[in-house]
């Protein structure tokens, strides 16, 4: 049998979703190039693209807005819940928590737009609740006139948000929205693939997001930028790393052997707000000198830039706390996930590969009991 340890190269679904070109760096979302779409679509015209398999009209477009706005508020259990949950779990834990609580009283399968829209529009207010919670700080006034990009900031800055900023971080949401079969949406994958609920199939593709070989990943590139501080230092501190069988942060993909698209995307989203900032110049000399010495050290990999890299740039850019930049990533993905979750209960096939025994021969085969 042919082993395929992490499943590289595997073709484990058929998908209508996306198309992730790794050779050519190539990434398309049901017949659209994704940056294209960063440029010309709103976050919420991608999700409806995703889930209909159309870009909308501007009729179908006002409808899906107003039953996403209708589902934003929070329930009194989900806000006791955002206050019970102990004050040191973190942000990706507490998403995880509270989406599996919104469980139940429903019939599960197969599972519903209507359901996934109640998650995804949620989760900007589930951040923020439990945000200022912690803080202490008032939480925002309930608004309808503002896209989830919008909404995303003002609940959490708790001002009129930037029109700069939400431009930038709707252009991240549609950018991260979708990824073929990456570790979370296998995750939620396999739970649709049991006719389990569509509740159980996001908080399976939470915890396998909050890694950070996968969506933990642009937090620790800041804390990266950090440590380097000046691009002189950059060199040797990236040297040292990779000398120390470490890994870059925000750099290497599984599938991406060229430029990965998001990156270059995002570079250019981050270039336009915030370019002329030392901290984006540390970010552009971080990534040329780490290109050459990974070429040094790790030649024939063909290692570059990830989403994560240039992510990290535009998301504190426009001002998110650093710990928030995961649970961001998940306000969109979501959307993604929920895609894939309605694509595998059509196919209604149970996703079930195969392991090949290591361990010891069979000790007992002479024995009686
Ligand atoms: N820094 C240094 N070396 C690396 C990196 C990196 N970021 N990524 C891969 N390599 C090296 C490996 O050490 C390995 O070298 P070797 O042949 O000497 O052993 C070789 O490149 C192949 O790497 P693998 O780990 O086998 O690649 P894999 O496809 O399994 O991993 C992954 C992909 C997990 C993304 C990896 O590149 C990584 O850990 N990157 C850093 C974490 C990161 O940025 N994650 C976000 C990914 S994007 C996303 O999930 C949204």
């Amino acid at each position: 049998m042919k082993k395929a340890l992490g499943l590289e190269g595997i073709v484990a679904t058929e998908t209508e979703l996306s198309h992730v070109d790794g050779q050519r760096g190539e990434l398309i979302y049901h017949g659209y190039s994704a940056d294209w779409l960063a440029t010309n679509h709103s976050f919420e015209k991608v999700v409806y693209l995703l889930w209909n398999g159309h870009l909308p009209t501007q009729e179908e477009a006002n409808q899906f807005r107003a039953a996403w706005v209708s589902n934003r508020s929070l329930s009194p259990f989900l806000h006791r819940l955002l206050e019970e949950l102990p004050r040191e779990m973190e942000m990706m834990d507490v998403l995880r928590t509270v989406v599996s609580a919104q469980a139940g009283g429903d019939k599960f399968w197969p599972p519903r737009w209507e359901q996934g829209l109640s998650l995804l529009a949620k989760i900007p207010a589930i951040i923020a609740y439990r945000y200022h919670f912690l803080k202490g700080n008032p939480y925002p006034k309930e608004r309808s006139d503002l896209s989830h990009a919008a909404y995303f900031l003002y609940l959490l800055q708790g001002i009129e948000p930037n029109p700069a900023h939400v431009r930038a971080l709707d252009a991240y949401f549609v950018l991260t929205v979708e990824h073929g079969l990456n570790a979370s949406t296998f995750a939620a994958r396999v739970v649709s693939s049991t006719r389990s609920d569509i509740f159980s199939c996001v908080t399976a593709a939470i915890g396998a997001m909050k890694g950070p070989l996968h969506g933990g990943a642009p937090s620790e590139v800041a804390g990266m930028l950090d440590e380097i501080h000046e691009p002189s230092q950059a060199g040797q501190w990236i040297r040292n790393r990779i000398l120390a069988g470490e890994k870059l942060m925000g750099f290497g993909h599984r599938i991406y052997k060229t430029q990965d698209p998001r990156a270059q995307a995002l570079r250019q989203v981050a270039k336009e707000l915030a370019g002329k900032e030392e901290r984006f110049q540390l970010a552009l000399e971080v990534e040329r000198v780490a290109l050459d010495v990974l070429q040094e050290l790790k030649p024939g990999r063909n290692l570059y830039t990830n989403v994560e890299y240039y992510a990290s740039a535009v998301l504190g850019a426009v001002k998110l706390p650093r710990e928030l930049y995961t649970p961001t990533f998940t306000a969109s993905r979501i959307a993604g996930w929920c895609a894939h979750i309605f694509e595998q209960a059509k196919m209604d096939r149970i996703i079930r590969p195969q392991s090949e025994y290591i361990g010891p021969q069979l000790k007992n085969k002479n024995q009686s009991l």
